[in-house]
């Protein structure tokens, strides 16, 4: 029996290999080319392993948890406390279930009242990509599971075309994916300062706890969240750190759905993330 083909240094399975010829075609590629030559004799030999992230406070995020003012009495508690309550619940977690737990059970967000149910993540948390969305819809808040929708649907298949897939079993191929909220907004507004304030102590621990080689912030909100930065058009393609990670910004799949002619450009975002892969190695 012959062996596969390979690409992109993974067995080039005939299920794989039309999961990818789908998704060139969706694109729209018609050409084996980028727009600029690459230089293959010229790759650098290895990334830098990432180190253990940082305690500091990502950039326009609500700080570390400085002494959290005392709520008066009578008052709700003011956003200081709740932010810090998060920050106190998800530094306790030591295991991802125990994040997971810590998070569910936290009150402070009015969000968890009307939502159907709580989605944490989904994947294999040893991947190397951990994939950071936006918050659940209602595909997502009826499964309890990020990005199970259209918008996953076309996640998934923009993936399979690198060779990475959710419900892979080897680490190596899979991928660890999870939101900025775990609990839907309403009507699917975007998320509130005060509530993402309140999110990211845990999206922090999350990624800490997880530690993938490279971090996706797939579309606005993550970048706000991660970077304290919006843009994504401008953001999209162009490496950044955030969590002390490397993190690519890229187009949501909701937007690509709506304007499929960027999937040209999610395609190159996807194979820059693949050369890092190949390049870091194991
Ligand atoms: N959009 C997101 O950002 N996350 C989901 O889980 C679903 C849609």
């Amino acid at each position: 029996m012959t062996a596969n083909p390979t690409y992109l240094g993974h067995d080039l399975t005939p299920e794989a290999a039309l999961a990818l010829l789908e998704w060139q075609i969706e694109m729209g590629v018609d050409e084996p080319m980028l727009d600029a030559p690459v230089d293959r004799f010229d790759l650098p030999d290895a990334v830098e392993k990432p180190r253990r992230p940082a305690e500091a406070a990502l950039p326009g995020m609500a700080a570390a948890p400085a002494p959290a003012p005392r709520p008066s009495a009578g008052e709700g508690p003011v956003i200081e406390v709740l932010v810090a309550q998060a920050e106190a619940a998800a530094a306790a977690a030591d295991t991802l279930q125990a994040l997971a737990d810590a998070q569910e059970r936290f009150d402070g967000i009015e969000l968890k009242k009307g939502a159907r149910s709580f989605a944490f993540a989904d994947g294999n948390p040893k991947a190397r990509v951990l994939i950071l969305g936006e918050a659940p819809g209602d595909e997502e808040d009826r499964q309890g599971r990020p990005f199970v929708g259209r918008a996953g649907q076309l996640l998934d298949r923009m993936f399979a075309a690198i060779g990475l897939a959710r419900d892979a079993v080897d680490a190596e191929k899979s991928l660890y994916i999870t939101n900025v909220l775990p609990w839907r907004p309403p009507g699917n507004r975007d998320p509130s300062p005060d509530e993402m304030a309140m999110m990211m102590p845990f999206v922090r621990r999350h990624v800490e706890l997880a530690d993938p080689d490279f971090v996706v912030l797939m579309g606005n909100t993550p970048c706000q969240a991660a970077l304290g930065r919006r843009g994504i058009l401008r953001l999209r393609g162009h490496w950044a750190r955030a969590f002390d990670k490397p993190a690519l910004p890229m187009t949501h799949p909701a937007y690509l759905l709506r304007n499929p002619v960027a999937k040209r450009e999610a395609w190159a975002d996807l194979l820059s993330l693949a050369e890092k892969l190949d390049a870091a190695g194991v």
